[in-house]
């Protein structure tokens, strides 16, 4: 199926980065948000790094503008009945994403295919409340979008084969290495990477080194970009937390456990660097480790 006009869902972390990768490929795009505030925030982080882009020299700035034109955000589920592909890049809850679902299969025109962005959910379980299961498929981006080249294609057990082709090409349309993903509870990187976030806790707990020393000895030890913890602040500790139960409540194992201290954390409202709190402090003019007494 030919792809004109994109709907993203959710204008947060993920979704105003899906949002910009889209509009750069030359997709018409909505994208929308719950919340007006949210919404706003999620088009200035774009307005932001197109202007940044233009300003390194890495696009012309007619090129930004036509971008940004592309691009439309409201809080309203109308704009999407003529999109061609949705993705939604909601909060990793379940039942929010298929209360959305339900609205959006009332709204959006029948040959239109959904995608969820979710990190830990069964995609079986979302597109199976639609009456589009075939075109139902997971798009798994990587925060952030605009720059980790990679989208798992995840296919459930009801993905139509030409649903399955679209993804894949649009996602090498949007600039992306494509790996293929079945439906299993975190897909192929998740089920790697986040008993390691969740064990860099664990061994911060039981002593092995502050914050600080454990990211320091993952980027200088391992060659990791980020450290542990700061990578736990950069993907969402509420988010985080949100997957480690969804995969512990699948698998029943502990390393997809949340350790105390995450629960702890994300009770006290600290989600890291959107809320300007986490494993580290962002409220000076450099991140500081904060000292968790909890
Ligand atoms: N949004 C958009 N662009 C960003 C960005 C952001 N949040 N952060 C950095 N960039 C861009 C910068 O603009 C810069 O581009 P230019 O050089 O063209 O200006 C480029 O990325 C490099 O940025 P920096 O030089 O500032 O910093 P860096 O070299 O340290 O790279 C990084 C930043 C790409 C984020 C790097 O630190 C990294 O790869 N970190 C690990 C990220 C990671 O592991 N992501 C996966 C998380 S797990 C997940 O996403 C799955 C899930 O379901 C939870
Ligand atoms: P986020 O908290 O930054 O943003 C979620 C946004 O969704 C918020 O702005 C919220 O207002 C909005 N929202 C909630 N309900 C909505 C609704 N019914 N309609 C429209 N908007 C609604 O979360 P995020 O980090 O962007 O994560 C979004 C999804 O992407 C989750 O499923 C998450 O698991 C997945 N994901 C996250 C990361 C990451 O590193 N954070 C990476 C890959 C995938």
């Amino acid at each position: 199926m030919d792809i004109s006009k994109v709907g993203v869902c959710g204008a947060g972390l993920m979704g105003h980065g899906i949002a910009q990768v889209s509009a750069q490929a030359g997709y018409e795009v909505v994208l929308r948000d719950c919340d007006q505030e949210r919404l706003d925030k999620g088009i200035g982080k774009i307005d932001k790094q197109l202007a940044r882009a233009v300003e390194k020299g890495r696009m012309e700035q007619a090129d930004a503008d036509g971008v940004r034109g592309r691009i439309t955000g409201t809080l309203e589920a109308g704009p999407f009945a003529d999109c061609d592909l949705v993705i939604e890049a909601i909060t990793e809850d379940l039942a929010m994403k298929l209360e959305l679902w339900r609205e959006l299969d009332g709204v959006v025109k029948q040959e239109g295919i959904f995608a969820t962005n979710t990190s830990s959910l069964a995609v079986i379980d979302q597109a199976a409340a639609t009456g589009r299961p075939d075109r139902f498929l997971g798009l798994h981006f990587f925060n952030p979008a605009q720059v980790m080249p990679l989208l798992e294609v995840v296919q459930t057990v009801t993905t139509a084969e030409d649903t399955l082709a679209t993804g894949f090409s649009f996602g090498e349309r949007v600039g992306k290495l494509t790996v293929h993903a079945k439906d299993k509870t975190g897909f192929i990187v998740n089920r790697l990477l986040v008993p390691f976030m969740l064990d860099a806790i664990r061994a911060y707990e039981e002593g092995a080194g502050s914050i600080e020393q454990i990211d320091a000895a993952m980027k200088a030890g391992a060659n990791h970009p980020m450290g542990p913890f700061t990578l736990l602040d950069f993907v969402g500790l509420d988010t985080t937390k949100a997957i480690a139960d969804i995969m512990f409540d699948e698998y029943r194992e502990r390393r997809f456990a949340a350790p105390p201290t995450l629960r702890k954390m994300v009770s006290a409202g600290w989600y890291g660097r959107k809320s300007g709190k986490g494993f580290y402090d962002y409220s000076g003019e450099k991140p500081l480790p904060v000292e968790l007494g909890l």
